[in-house]
């Protein structure tokens, strides 16, 4: 049984360098109160993933506190070499302790496969990177060794329209995850309709999209745990 709820903030291509930086001098005047109780108490930890060239930034900026992590959006299928534009494990671990791999919108648009999904999850694991393994159903393949699950049915992504909260145990239950693994659910999840899921003892936690790019909204979320 886990106790502890994974809020993770995946920014995908948004923000330049003054929006990175408006962005984390907000998030840190609002830790304080109950979330910092929260964060003390391993009742939740925030993960927050910004695009590549923003990675240093907000890890040597934000708030330094237990329970706050950096995470990168995805990684390279290969250790290192001769692959022009891609950004390794290696690279990333000196910046972030998790990683998102699989989400749908690489899978649509940058051809990403269940057999890359498998080599990142590995070389992640390898690294000692917390591994979010993206889940669109039962059609995506889940490595053994992921660290944790995230089902984010594609209708339901960017659109406003957040799966209803029986659906989101249902697809847990034919995922057939171990019960360790921690399993998250992401798709329009704003700060009105968050707090079902985040009671739901099903639930481990949210992969935050739209929401998550304004700090304030980011926060209530985070806020309704505890
Ligand atoms: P959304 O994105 O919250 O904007 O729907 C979620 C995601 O794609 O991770």
């Amino acid at each position: 049984m886990n106790f502890m709820k994974y809020i993770i903030a995946n920014w995908k291509a948004n923000k330049n360098l003054q929006e990175v930086s408006d962005w984390v001098n907000l998030f840190n005047s609002h830790i304080h109160g109950t979330l910092l109780e929260s964060l003390n108490n391993n009742s939740i930890q925030c993960i927050i993933c910004p695009a590549f060239p923003y990675m240093t930034y907000v890890s040597e900026h934000i708030f330094n506190h237990k329970n706050i992590l950096i995470g990168s959006q995805d990684i390279a299928p290969i250790e290192k070499g001769s692959y022009t534009g891609e950004v390794t494990a290696v690279m990333i671990q000196d910046f972030a302790s998790a990683v998102i791999i699989g989400h749908s919108e690489r899978r649509k648009h940058f051809a990403e496969t269940d057999e890359s999904v498998q080599k990142k999850t590995t070389l992640a694991t390898q690294l000692s990177l917390t591994s979010i393994v993206c889940v669109r159903g039962t059609e995506d393949f889940i490595p053994s060794n992921s660290s944790m699950v995230a089902y984010e049915p594609v209708h339901a992504i960017g659109t406003g329209m957040n799966e209803p909260l029986d659906n989101v145990i249902e697809m847990k239950k034919s995922l057939k995850l171990s019960t360790e693994i921690p399993y998250l659910y992401g798709g329009s999840v704003t700060r009105d309709n968050a707090k079902e899921y985040i009671d739901s003892s099903e639930i481990d936690g949210l992969l935050i999209g739209s929401a998550s790019l304004d700090p304030i909204h980011y926060i209530d979320i985070a806020k309704l745990i505890g």
